[in-house]
């Protein structure tokens, strides 16, 4: 099985939770687009679903499906989000935003009422941080936000693209850093956080129920 047919079925197995009437929150990446093809489905077949995009990217692909979206502001509660993942442990940690999209997917995650994440086998990890953890920041303080992370020895390069600074949905900049000696990742979102101009962090440590994982002899589901 290739990864992109693991991240197919954990999408497909994922929708399965999906009931008529309900509000979903729709992930960004690859694996998240075989779920909104998924609920493109649901829909045509006549289910009344209404969705909150968690990017731009995603927000197109499902506008082109005919999917319902609304803002998160028109709505009070998300009842099930669906996304993906760059990382995740045994304990349900995650490591997020390798497409960028990490701050409204947070927003989408905190909002709702049953996360599930979706992943090829290769995100299982026993520990995170071989993946950088995104960090998404204020333009404005890109430059003491690196000196600092350069003293706290997590290694920062700010994300780039076509030799640009890499510019996220919310129009911040992502900068990528090296975790995989810390050990506290909850002591270090705090310190994260606490720095002005760090928006959010790519570390999603409490807010998954359910994750699906691609498999050979069929999707595994841990809870
Ligand atoms: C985007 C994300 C994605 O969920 C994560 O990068 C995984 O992407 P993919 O499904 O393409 O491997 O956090 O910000």
């Amino acid at each position: 099985m290739t990864a992109d047919q693991e991240k197919q079925q954990a999408a497909l197995e994922a929708v399965k939770f999906i009931k008529n009437n309900m509000v979903v929150g729709l992930g960004t990446g690859s694996t998240a687009k075989h779920m909104i093809l998924a609920v493109g489905d649901l829909v045509k077949r006549g289910m009344n679903l209404t969705c909150v995009p968690s990017s731009e990217a995603t927000q197109k692909i499902a506008l082109e499906l005919g999917i319902k979206i609304v803002d998160l502001h028109e709505i009070d509660k998300i009842d099930i989000t669906i996304d993906g993942a760059d990382e995740c442990d045994e304990n349900f940690q995650l490591i997020k935003g390798g497409g960028g999209a990490l701050l409204r997917e947070k927003i989408l995650a905190w909002n709702t009422k049953y996360n599930i994440i979706i992943a090829d086998s290769s995100k299982a990890v026993k520990k995170l941080g071989a993946f950088k953890l995104p960090i998404e920041v204020i333009p404005f303080a890109t430059k003491q936000i690196l000196n600092f992370l350069e003293a706290e020895n997590l290694q920062p390069i700010q994300r780039t693209k076509d030799g640009q600074p890499y510019s996220t949905d919310e129009n911040n900049y992502i900068i990528d850093v090296d975790i995989f000696k810390i050990e506290d990742l909850k002591a270090l979102e705090i310190k994260l956080l606490k720095v002005p101009g760090i928006v959010e962090t790519g570390l999603f440590l409490d807010t998954t129920n359910l994750i699906i994982l691609g498999n050979e002899s069929g999707p595994i589901l841990k809870y």
